[in-house]
């Protein structure tokens, strides 16, 4: 049975990334009900922790593909490497990813990387989607992008899909009550009329590449 894997990056179990990854896996099985789809939520894993710089992966003759670190980690990026399709998704943090996905991350794509040609391989080849949310609007995404990019690319490398989807849902709404906090600086009226104009196009985009990407493998 083929398998699209979500990693979910979000410490939060039922707003913005979550539920885009939801939307994602409703239009993966709806497209393709004989494809499994797994979810990974970094934050209900056991301890792990980033790359360790041990260059276990790196010793000669012992390049697996695979970081030699065991820990709560390990058995998600064993799945990573077992599955048809791939998943990554993470509200942004600092312009970045949260610091659960991040490690993550460095633990999948570290040792796919050779240090001989600097070449990034994964050993299976699969497509690739990313999931992001943010409070940002969209005309700051090229500046959040400068942060992702070299990551991303490399996994677009290793997995040989250099047209990965993108799910971005900008300008999310971060509380269910803005009157309990002291966030004005958002201006969450103008916030949620913006949101609540784009949620189902979001909704349906994230739904669009489960779709797409079920039926591509
Ligand atoms: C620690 C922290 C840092 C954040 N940094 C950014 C940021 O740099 N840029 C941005 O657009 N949003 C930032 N946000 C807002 C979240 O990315 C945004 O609200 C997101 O949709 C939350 O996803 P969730 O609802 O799945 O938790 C930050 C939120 C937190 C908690």
């Amino acid at each position: 049975m083929k398998k699209i894997l979500i990693i979910d990056g979000g410490p939060r179990r039922a707003m913005n990334t979550a539920a885009l990854c939801d939307a994602f896996a409703e239009g993966a099985r709806e497209a393709a009900p004989d494809v499994e789809v797994d979810r990974v939520r970094l934050y209900d894993l056991p301890a792990y922790r980033g790359c360790v710089s041990c260059l276990a992966c790196k010793l000669k003759g012992r390049e697996t593909g695979l970081c030699a670190l065991r820990d709560g980690l390990s058995d998600t990026l064993r799945a990573v490497n077992e599955a048809n399709g791939l998943v990554i998704a993470s509200p942004i943090y600092f312009s970045e990813w949260t610091a659960m996905t991040r490690a993550f991350l460095e633990r999948l794509v570290f040792p796919w990387l050779h240090y001989t040609d600097f070449s990034v391989t994964a050993p299976g080849k699969m497509p690739l989607a990313w999931i992001y949310s943010m409070n940002a609007p969209e005309s700051m995404m090229p500046d959040i992008r400068a942060h992702l990019a070299i990551l991303e690319n490399a996994v677009s490398r290793a997995v040989g899909d250099p047209s990965p989807a993108f799910v971005e849902a900008y300008t999310t709404v971060q509380v269910k009550d803005y009157s309990r906090y002291a966030m004005d600086g958002l201006m969450p009226d103008a916030h949620i009329a913006w949101r609540s104009a784009h949620w189902e196009k979001d909704l349906a985009k994230a739904r669009a590449a489960g779709s797409a990407m079920a039926l591509k493998i």
